[in-house]
């Protein structure tokens, strides 16, 4: 009993060296970030995640914990980027656009990139409902669709440091607009009839277009949306032709080059 406790007392004390030394790397963490804030420099950089893994496992006195040590330096390093996203994102971003802009792809880049939430409405939509989308529209009707969508909208009003995923229809309404504002930076991801045909061919999950996928209906549907749109966004970002990852660091660009942040 007595050398379980003086084991246990090892382990304390050692805690209290882990836990220093962590705060002591997370206000270096903060530092380095303030530095390239001021200096204009990219603020996420997977080379250098890299090399700071290589780093800490390269010399270690007891290498059966190699593995155990990597595991820990990979949530340490997701840690320090979300600390760094909760700095840089105090409010959400919402993705805007039509259907196929890719609105929930990048969603998931930039959550998994900044480590910020995502919250796609969608989706909270058919969780809400318990139904897909379109089973909601075939019971339901769009009107219906459309009062949960708002509700749903208000309900993420109050958020913050979260990526918003929204509907194609979710920007056409003032209100919800309004709501999005309130913590949110809104941005169109703008893409081309051609492309949203490309994606969506072949897709029936989508209501509005299940029977009517064609470039001609795409591009008079988009027509009569695109003021919406344009009119919503605080950014708007072109995704044709462009990587995700590209994507994503535009829109990480924009926003912190942008001077009205919150
Ligand atoms: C809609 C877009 C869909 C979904 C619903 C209505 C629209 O979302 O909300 O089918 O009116 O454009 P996606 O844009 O994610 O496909």
């Amino acid at each position: 009993m007595i050398e379980l406790e003086k084991l246990r007392k090892e382990i304390n004390d050692w805690d209290e060296k882990i836990v220093e030394a962590f705060e002591k790397r997370m206000e270096v963490v903060l530092k380095i970030l303030e530095y390239k804030r001021n200096h204009s420099l990219p603020i996420f950089h997977q080379d250098r995640e890299k090399e700071i893994l290589e780093k800490v496992t390269s010399n270690l006195k007891n290498p059966s914990f190699k593995g155990e040590i990597e595991e820990l330096y990979i949530e340490i390093m997701r840690i320090s980027r979300k600390r760094q996203s909760i700095e840089l994102f105090p409010y959400n971003i919402v993705l805007i656009g039509f259907m196929g802009s890719g609105k929930s792809t990048i969603g998931k880049w930039l959550s998994e990139k900044l480590e910020m939430d995502l919250l796609d409405t969608d989706s909270l939509i058919e969780d809400k409902m318990k139904r897909n989308i379109n089973l909601i529209f075939q019971e339901y009707g769009e009107e219906y669709f459309r009062k949960i969508e708002k509700n749903t909208i208000k309900e993420l009003s109050d958020e913050k440091n979260k990526i918003i995923a929204c509907g194609g229809g979710v920007a056409l309404n003032e209100e919800n607009i309004q709501y999005l504002k309130k913590n949110g930076k809104i941005i169109y991801l703008e893409t081309k009839v051609e492309n949203i045909y490309d994606r969506l061919r072949g897709d029936t999950s989508r209501p509005l277009l299940k029977n009517s996928i064609t470039k001609e209906y795409i591009k008079d549907l988009l027509n009569k949306r695109e003021a919406y749109y344009q009119r919503a966004a605080d950014f708007i970002i072109s995704t044709d032709g462009k990587e995700e990852n590209k994507i994503c660091d535009e829109i990480i660009m924009k926003l912190l080059c942008s001077k009205t942040l919150y």
